[in-house]
């Protein structure tokens, strides 16, 4: 097989670290409800492809999102702990994290007011009051941080969010000490461009160390964005086995970026990223079987 040229602009990228976010984005808005041995299952296959970083579910209102119902359960179950990160969208999803030992915990800011009330119920200002305690806390107890920074670019409700006060948000949330920040495409309708012109703003004030992304393939730009990114010094990015998922309160809202599609165009690009893409290619297969969905990852 011919390798690509590797862009001089992208330079000398050595690792690329992948997120693997099915077992909770992919998993949240699918109609067939895995059980928990299933979900434990997909995330034993995923692991054993080399994926060492994996959102393995959430803390939230079992009424509003049924397929994340046992995740305690399922924690308890997973033997690399340190590996796992778990999402919560308010101060008693991170009580639920805290009492079960979780090490990393995800927060979610969607930018709007609209999309954030449409998630959690909250106006940003209401999150973004609640988060600073939410991080002070992880901090005084040794919790690793992340916080998703979503419809940052385009809001189904509110239409093209301007890049300043994304910028301004995101510093907001720098400014608390949390640990990571995921730039979310949430709709999948971002282009490179506007993907490299909100990294260039966040990168004047701050150390691209800091960003991951986490992109949605609505238009198929999945892999043109995390190009873009690259070319932005960005080097850790969520995608999904298959290209499942979706938010169920963002209208619009398709599968993310597929993780077979992100490692094979790595491995294209002699980029590497610990994961082996045929035993990646099983999980898909996996994933295929327990939600009987058409997968949109197209590198199989
Ligand atoms: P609410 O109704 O405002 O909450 O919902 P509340 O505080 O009034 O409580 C209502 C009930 O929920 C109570 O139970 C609470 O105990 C319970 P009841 O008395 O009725 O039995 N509750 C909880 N239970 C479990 N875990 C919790 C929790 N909080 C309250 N953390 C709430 C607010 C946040 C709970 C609700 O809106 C919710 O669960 N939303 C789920 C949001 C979600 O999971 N969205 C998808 C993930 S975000 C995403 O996909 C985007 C991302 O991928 C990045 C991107 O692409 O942009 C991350
Ligand atoms: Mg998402």
């Amino acid at each position: 097989m011919p390798r690509l040229v590797r862009s001089t602009k992208v330079g000398i990228v050595n690792f690329v670290h992948v997120n693997e976010v099915g077992p909770r984005d992919g998993i949240q808005n699918t109609n067939a409800v895995l059980s928990v041995s299933e979900r434990f299952e997909l995330i034993r296959s995923l692991e054993k492809s080399g994926i060492q970083s994996i959102e393995i579910g959430s803390f939230v209102s079992p009424k509003a999102v049924p397929s994340m119902s046992g995740t305690d359960k399922l924690f308890k179950r997973l033997s690399n702990k340190n590996n796992y990160s778990v999402l919560v969208p308010n101060l008693k999803g991170f009580n639920l994290a805290q009492e079960n030992n979780v090490e990393e915990i995800c927060l979610v800011l969607c930018v709007t007011d609209s999309m954030n009330k449409k998630n959690i119920n909250k106006t940003v200002e209401e999150s973004t009051i609640e988060f600073k305690k939410i991080i002070d806390e992880s901090n005084r107890n040794n919790i690793r941080t992340k916080c998703y920074i979503s419809v940052a670019f385009y809001c189904p409700y509110e239409g093209k969010v301007d890049n300043g006060y994304v910028v301004e948000l995101t510093n907001t949330i720098i400014s608390y000490g949390v640990d990571e920040i995921v730039i979310a495409d949430t709709i999948g309708q971002a282009n490179p461009s506007e993907v490299k012109e909100l990294f260039k703003k966040l990168a004047r004030s701050n150390n691209t160390d800091q960003f991951s992304a986490h992109f949605h393939d609505t238009k198929a730009l999945g892999l043109s964005n995390v190009f873009a990114s690259l070319e932005e010094g960005i080097r850790k990015f969520d995608s999904c086995i298959g290209g499942l998922g979706g938010c169920p309160f963002a209208p619009g809202s398709t599968g993310n970026l597929a993780t077979e599609d992100l490692v094979g165009m790595m491995e294209m690009m002699n980029i590497d990223t610990g994961i082996d893409i045929d035993s990646l290619l099983q999980s898909r297969e996996l994933a295929s079987k327990m939600t009987s969905l058409e997968l949109i990852g197209r590198m199989y």
